[in-house]
């Protein structure tokens, strides 16, 4: 892959690239919109990356290619702002440029940048975040930037909040930063607090990728997160506002009435996911995976019945996947309304298990989801 992007490098700017990095892309294992109130979670970055190729400037320009189109996008670095619609791709390593100069990162001139990517794009599985992380990695490098890996998944999550206008969490870059191989990566989200833990022996991940859009900038996402902002203002009742991480099932119980039923359904699982997290890491230090599994499903079931972000594809996945032998537990993951399923699977499943799945998912909807599977791979690092 680095051979490659140095050639592509070399052809689009005539010159050789000085600075690599990569970051992965990232499975959310579970913790369904729990990272933005404040909560818990576990994601795994996956051997599926972005990589960045980056040379020096010596004017003020910033110049970004696109190997696809072929492309060249030039910034002037005095007009750091986001640009239009169709270079909107521009904005994910332009956001991480700005955010690492407000930062502390000296920057007098420019560069240009290409970016490659393994990582198939729509699934869910954070594009934006590998892009956003190993742009980071790349431009600190340049320009000589120390900044701890916190730093640099806070500049990520920033990129994302204030520069394109997403209101996500921080589990995405998180992921993509503190992730490891074999590993699985745990958030506390409220002390932005990362920690790994070894993945059990013989677990693979399989994505099914419905194919439905899901466009999270387009609101639903932002629908979602207004409305745990608004559960979490009604139980905090006047007194110091605090995230929904902050209360019990039995809060919410009791500031039910003055809530609106929707609200009231995204808080309780918000709540009780969490709980499910902290199960969750209890029986993987304990070696229960099948119990680890039933949680998965069991997040799905909420997504599907109280969070009501899952559609008819993702929900029909998880039946299909359910029961069958070598599945542990099945879920949706990321932001929901469309993307992939994921299914934690011991080594027994099989590309012949996987395509019976997806056939039986393609008579119900005229065509199969794209699957695949992959292991926790390392994240974000220069190479
Ligand atoms: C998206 C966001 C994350 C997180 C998930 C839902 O992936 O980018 O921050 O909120 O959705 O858990």
């Amino acid at each position: 892959m680095k051979d490659r992007l140095s050639e592509e490098f070399l052809k689009l700017y005539g010159r050789n690239a000085e600075i690599f990095a990569q970051a992965p892309g990232r499975i959310e294992f579970i913790g369904n919109h729990t990272d933005y109130n404040g909560g818990l979670v576990m994601g795994v970055a996956i051997d599926k990356v972005v990589m960045v190729a980056l040379a020096p400037r010596q004017d003020r320009k910033l110049r970004f290619g696109s190997i696809r189109s072929r492309e060249v996008v030039e910034v002037d670095m005095g007009d750091l702002t986001p640009r239009r619609r169709e270079y909107n791709w521009v904005n994910y390593p332009l956001g991480v440029f700005k955010f690492l100069k407000e930062a502390g990162m000296s920057a007098e001139s420019g560069f240009d940048m290409l970016d490659i990517s393994n990582l198939p794009g729509g699934a869910g599985l954070s594009s934006s975040a590998a892009i956003e992380m190993s742009s980071a990695f790349a431009m600190s490098s340049l320009f000589g930037f120390k900044a701890d890996l916190k730093t640099l998944v806070r500049i990520g999550r920033k990129s994302e909040n204030e520069f394109l206008g997403m209101p996500c969490g921080i589990l995405d870059q998180g992921v993509s930063g503190f992730g490891k191989a074999n590993s699985i990566v745990f958030i506390d989200c409220l002390a932005e607090d990362f920690s790994t833990y070894p993945l059990p022996e013989g677990c693979k991940f399989w994505l099914f990728n419905s194919t439905k859009k899901h466009a999270l900038v387009d609101g639903f996402y932002a629908a979602r997160h207004a409305e745990c902002a608004e559960a979490a203002k009604i139980l905090s009742a006047g007194g110091d506002e605090r995230l929904l991480r902050a209360f019990s099932l039995e809060d919410l119980e009791s500031a039910k009435a003055a809530m609106k039923e929707n609200v009231y359904r995204r808080a309780k699982h918000v709540i009780e996911e969490n709980a499910r997290v902290m199960r969750a890491r209890e029986l993987l230090l304990s070696g229960d995976i099948s119990g680890v599994g039933k949680l998965l499903t069991a997040s799905h079931r909420s997504s599907q019945l109280l969070f009501e972000n899952s559609c008819d594809e993702l929900d029909c996945l998880v039946d299909l996947l359910e029961n069958r032998n070598g599945v542990y537990g099945a879920r949706l993951s990321g932001g929901g309304f469309g993307g992939a399923v994921m299914a934690l699977t011991d080594s027994s499943f099989s590309e012949s298990d996987a395509d019976d799945v997806a056939i039986a998912y393609a008579k119900r909807f005229g065509k199969k989801p794209v699957v695949f599977d992959c292991a926790a791979g390392d994240g974000a690092k220069l190479v």
